[in-house]
């Protein structure tokens, strides 16, 4: 399917007009509020009570996306069917049940799309401008899709849905790693109780995203004063001469206060720094604060470990951030933890999670208890091997290792190049 975001040509191009149906006060005045600020083009309308209405409505007048919160349809293949023969097109239907997105309601894809009603904005409307091109040309034609490049590098969650799995451990070295191969890497702090900080030993008096957030409080923040704020927090480190820059969490007050829309300001802040890759760590929890990082990232790492309740929890995280489906995002599934003696089979793991296993890093307990909980950064050992755990991690997001640092073996490249060919 091929997608194109619009973006108004010229000053001439047509506005895009937007129907809002329901009682949705509160989402029609974010959402109004959002493109107005961001896509001036947009234009949101709203009043219409029910679907018959915006039907009726759509047939004559040239409007382009509606809104329809889903328990306004009373037999939704109709319905779907009425308004895709109407001037719209595209419609999203707005839920707040997650359960909602596993069960078998028909959409009459991609005309119509299902979306739960707490993505972020910039999310959402990332999506409801992003068409398949074939119903309207009208406003898809001639058009570039310069809103993306906004987002300049890689934005890396580590996720999962038990704590003590090993995030942060993963965020740090797979940060350092990147950064010895040159990238421009900031590794940033979201956890409730951040421990980035003592796993990296950086100063204790670190400001952090402290008065960032603090910025976000106030009524009438600026994009400058926040940039300037996260800058002041940033903190500047050295991994075997390589620069790591450091952004470590806010007190635990400060990191619970952020809900959706701050937190999706302050990431979309973050984002627009001068970073190839930046790496989110953040806490276990099905918070605002980590659907908003969830549909942010444009690189999910989940992380489970042996233990079989690990990847059951993380199965419903699967669900939910396929829910939020942001547009183009990578996901990848690491086994930590691992060992050999446990005969653990990754096979089942696979198929419990319906993933492929994209890493597996060893439990190595004396080198991460002795180093990495100690503040010394095992990329400064080289010699250990499980660094190259962490290398084939970050070859995920950035495929800047030889074979022989991700310790490809001989033999597969031998196979590679002919094998036996007797
Ligand atoms: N591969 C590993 N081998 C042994 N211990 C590990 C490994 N990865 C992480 N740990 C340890 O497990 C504990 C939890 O790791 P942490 O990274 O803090 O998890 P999370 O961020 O998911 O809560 C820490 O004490 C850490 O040192
Ligand atoms: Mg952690």
């Amino acid at each position: 399917m091929t997608t194109e975001v619009i973006v108004k040509e010229s000053e001439k191009q047509d506005e895009i007009r937007i129907l809002v149906c329901g009682e949705a006060d509160e989402f029609t005045k974010s959402l109004k509020d959002y493109c107005g600020s961001h896509y001036p083009f947009v234009k949101v309308e709203k009043g219409f009570q029910s679907i018959n209405e915006i039907i009726e409505y759509a047939s004559k007048e040239s409007v382009d996306i509606a809104f329809i919160q889903l328990q306004q349809f009373i037999n939704i293949e109709k319905e779907q069917a009425e308004l895709s023969s109407t001037n719209l097109s595209k419609v999203i239907i707005m839920t707040d049940r997650l359960d909602l997105f596993k069960s078998t309601i028909v959409l009459q894809e991609p005309f119509a799309e299902l979306m739960y009603i707490h993505t972020p904005m910039r999310v959402l409307t990332e999506r409801m401008l992003t068409f398949d091109a074939k119903k309207k040309l009208r406003l898809y034609t001639n058009t570039h899709p310069t809103i993306r490049k906004q987002e300049k590098g890689r934005s890396v969650l580590i996720y999962s849905a038990k704590g003590g799995v090993g995030k942060s451990t993963i965020a740090v070295n797979v940060a350092c790693q990147l950064a010895k191969k040159d990238k421009r890497v900031l590794l940033v702090d979201f956890a409730t109780f951040g421990n980035i900080q003592v796993m990296v030993n950086l100063p204790r008096n670190v400001r952090g995203m402290s008065e960032a957030i603090g910025v976000l409080e106030q009524p009438m923040k600026t994009d400058e004063e926040l940039q300037k704020y996260l800058e002041d927090g940033i903190h500047t480190m050295q991994v075997q001469g390589s620069r790591l820059d450091v952004l470590a969490a806010a007190t635990p007050m400060k990191m619970t206060s952020l809900d959706l829309e701050k937190t999706d300001d302050l990431v979309a802040a973050i984002q627009r720094l001068d970073y190839d890759v930046i790496l989110f760590d953040t806490s276990s929890d099905l918070t605002e604060k980590n659907i908003s990082l969830i549909s942010s990232a444009t690189d999910i790492i989940y992380v489970s470990t042996t233990d079989i309740a690990a990847s059951w929890s993380l199965l419903s995280t699967i669900d939910l951030v396929e829910t939020l489906n942001r547009p183009l995002q990578n996901r990848y599934l690491v086994v930590n933890h691992y060992n050999d003696s446990l005969g653990f089979p990754v096979n089942e793991l696979e198929s419990i999670l319906s993933m492929k296993v994209a890493a597996v890093i060893p439990d190595k307990y004396e080198q991460i208890q002795g180093y990495t909980n100690r503040g010394i950064l095992l990329a400064e050992k080289q010699n250990l091997k499980i660094n190259r755990s962490y290398k084939q991690i970050a070859h995920l997001i950035e495929p800047v290792f030889t074979e022989k640092e991700l310790g490809i073996k001989k033999r597969k490249r031998w196979l590679a190049r002919g094998g036996d060919q007797r």
